[in-house]
């Protein structure tokens, strides 16, 4: 999406710029909350943005808040969470962009979603070239069925 990293100096030199006066956010590669923190005390910014690392994976903001409050790392989310965030994504996407451009533009996200399952190839491919949003549902049931199927 992008190339190269991001550079920092800038936000950090407005943060310390003595005559600024209001918050001061950064953002920019933050995709762990160990970096969260790091960059947040590197550059003494007010608070920072995710973009990217949040794709696929809103977890990450509460796993940021966890890391911030406690010092541990939270515990990934579940195979169903992850479906059901899939899920809300999917009518989201329908509710804001119609039937079939909301259902088209989810393919992008399934991948992410479903990263590192067990036949996530087959079931992405499945996701991808179903037009209608009941069979989409099905087919999340599905991953968690089989997934729950695969653990025992
Ligand atoms: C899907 C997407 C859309 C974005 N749209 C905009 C935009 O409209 N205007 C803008 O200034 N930056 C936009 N950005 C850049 C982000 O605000 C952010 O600066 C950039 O993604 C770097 O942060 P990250 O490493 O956390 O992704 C967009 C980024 C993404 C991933």
């Amino acid at each position: 999406m992008y190339k190269g990293p991001a550079d920092w100096t800038l936000i950090g030199e407005v943060k310390n710029n003595p005559r600024i006066h209001i918050p001061i956010f950064g953002n920019g590669d933050i995709d762990s909350p160990e970096k969260a923190v790091e960059y947040r005390e590197r550059y003494g910014v007010d608070g920072v943005m995710i973009g990217r690392a949040s794709i696929g994976h809103p977890f990450i903001f509460r796993e940021i808040k966890h890391y911030m409050a406690t010092g541990q790392q939270l515990a990934p989310p579940t195979i169903a969470e992850r479906v059901e965030a899939a899920r809300t994504h999917l009518r989201s996407s329908i509710a804001w962009k119609g039937l079939y451009e909301g259902v088209v533009e989810m393919r992008r996200h399934y991948g992410n979603y479903l990263k590192g399952l067990p036949n996530v190839k087959e079931m992405r491919l499945r996701l991808c070239t179903e037009r209608d949003p009941a069979v989409l549902e099905d087919l999340l049931d599905e991953v968690i069925g089989n997934y729950a199927a695969e653990a025992a």
